[in-house]
């Protein structure tokens, strides 16, 4: 009979033990996160909010980034965004103000997650997922062929705003040096055809792509991948 006790009391400690370590895990995003990054769709995606905000939307992490990623770059975060997450607050002009500079203390450093918190971070972000934004299976995987490159870098203007190497000039859109091993193709393909539908607001403008550069495009980011 007291044996039957002790099991029952112990099993219940062990349920109530397991319970607590989920919450504790569910609660790192709402705890460590919330105060910099959005990670439920917000109510007022107004252009103030979009100025103000400390860190891009991570409510649709699930569609867009790949979870190995995740679980390196929290434990190791590199700057993506040279001029930070909004480009226009840490620009100032050159020395002999005939240029605009990055100031670089207006861009702090992200904070690192051991590799415990890391793993459970990048669980929690896959599992943030929005229906619509992005669609399964619109990049037909083939290869971008030999324009792919061109489009990038010239013909369509996107190295105005990203790198496409380690080392370019700094610019104001998210490095695209390492998009392989970061971003989903599906998630390349849906932003590059209609930015704005990820944020009314967002400033990297409308291209008006067709569907054969989306492919195009979406194929040459997703070969961009840091050497390691
Ligand atoms: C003090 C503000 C701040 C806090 C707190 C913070 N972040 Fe960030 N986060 C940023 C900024 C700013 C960036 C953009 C960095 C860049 O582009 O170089 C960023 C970028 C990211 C990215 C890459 C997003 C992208 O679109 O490229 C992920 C993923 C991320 N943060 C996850 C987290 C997680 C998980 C936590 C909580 C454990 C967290 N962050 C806490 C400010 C913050
Ligand atoms: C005028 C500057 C500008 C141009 C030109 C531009 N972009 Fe962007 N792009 C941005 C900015 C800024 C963001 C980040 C927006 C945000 O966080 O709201 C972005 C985001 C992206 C993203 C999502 C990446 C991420 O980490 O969130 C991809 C992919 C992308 N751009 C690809 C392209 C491609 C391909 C082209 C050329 C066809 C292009 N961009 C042209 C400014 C630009």
């Amino acid at each position: 009979m007291r044996l039957r006790i002790l099991i029952a009391t112990l099993a219940a400690l062990g349920a109530a033990g397991l319970e607590a370590g989920a919450a504790q895990a569910a609660d790192l995003l709402s705890q460590q996160c919330v105060a910099c990054h959005a990670i439920t769709k917000p109510a007022n995606a107004s252009l103030e909010r979009l100025w103000e905000r400390k860190g891009p939307d991570l409510y649709y992490a699930g569609n867009k980034f790949n979870k190995p990623w995740l679980v390196s770059w929290l434990q190791n975060p590199t700057t993506l965004r040279a001029g930070g997450v909004m480009y226009a607050k840490a620009v100032k002009p050159s020395a002999d103000k005939t240029a605009d500079v990055i100031d670089a203390a207006q861009v702090p450093a992200h904070p690192k997650l051991s590799a415990a918190d890391a793993a459970t971070a990048a669980d929690l972000l896959m599992a943030l997922k929005v229906d619509g934004l992005v669609t399964p299976g619109a990049f037909k995987n083939e290869a971008g062929g030999p324009m792919a490159s061109m489009l990038f870098s010239k013909l369509r203007g996107c190295t105005s705003c990203h790198t496409a190497k380690a080392g370019d000039k700094p610019t104001s859109g998210p490095e695209m040096y390492s998009a392989g091993d970061r971003l989903q193709p599906d998630f390349v393909h849906a932003y590059i055809s209609n930015p704005q539908k990820f944020d009314a607001h967002t400033w990297m403008p409308s291209l008006g792509l067709t569907e054969a550069d989306l492919q195009k495009l979406t194929s040459y980011i997703s070969t961009l991948k840091e050497k390691k």
